[in-house]
């Protein structure tokens, strides 16, 4: 909306899945929705800024307002994020596969008797801490996300720390969150804000609720810098 909060900023955020190759017709890929990034982009939007969505293959919608860049693999969610630089704040919201295939095949790979094709993996680039640690055109504000299983605060505290982010919103995504049906694929969140500060609990509430929480946080954290 004109006149909002983020009037002016330029927001990009990551969502979705990535897709890895295997061979034409196969890959890696992870069960994230996009559900979550695509809300915050959706309520950065209604806050006022322009809003770059990368994403991954999911199956939602573009959010009003919005321009999407979509992707596969996140070697191309990388070049996406880079092209879409600069900006004032950064959101890493995509479930980025951690390996790829180490080559993909150019044709399709055949049961063609009984040994097993080889599947040797290699590392993807993480996208958060290569703009995070970014010395020229760093965004203001770089936040991460991390789904844990267990000891969330501590781990996303650490993970603030190695990645070079300013936030981590961290999220329990085990089986025992108390979330109902999980968070994964879910509508609802429950996550705890990673900041310099320390960490704080927020409640279990929509992912739309997180969204709009998180953004006008980031609002408020922009306008205070801002007056510094
Ligand atoms: O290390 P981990 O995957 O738990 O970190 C999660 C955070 O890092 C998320 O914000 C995710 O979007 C980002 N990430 C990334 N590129 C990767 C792996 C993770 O941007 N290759």
């Amino acid at each position: 909306a004109a006149g909002g909060p983020l009037t002016g900023r330029h927001v990009l955020v990551t969502s979705g899945p990535t897709h890895e190759p295997i061979d034409p017709v196969r890959y890696i890929a992870n069960r994230s929705s996009g559900k979550q990034g695509h809300a915050l982009a959706s309520a950065a939007a209604r806050a006022g800024a322009r809003v770059t969505l990368v994403s991954g293959p999911v199956n939602l919608p573009a959010p009003p307002g919005v321009t999407v860049r979509p992707v596969e693999s996140a070697r191309d969610m990388l070049a996406a994020v880079e092209a879409a630089l600069p900006a004032d704040v950064a959101i890493f919201a995509a479930a980025v596969a951690d390996w790829r295939a180490a080559s993909e095949a150019p044709e399709k790979m055949k049961k063609d008797g009984g040994a097993l094709p080889p599947l040797a993996l290699t590392e993807n680039p993480d996208i958060l801490a290569t703009i995070a640690h970014r010395t020229a055109g760093r965004p203001r504000l770089v936040i991460g996300f991390a789904a844990e299983t267990q000891n969330v605060v501590a781990y996303a505290q650490a993970k603030r720390a190695r990645k070079g982010c300013d936030w981590i919103v961290a999220n329990d995504v085990s089986a025992q969150s108390g979330i109902p049906g999980g968070v994964m694929g879910g509508d609802s969140n429950q996550v705890h804000l990673i900041t310099a500060d320390g960490g704080e609990a927020w409640p279990p509430a929509s992912k739309a609720e997180v969204a709009e929480r998180l953004i006008a946080r980031i609002a408020a954290a922009l306008g205070e810098r801002e007056s510094e």
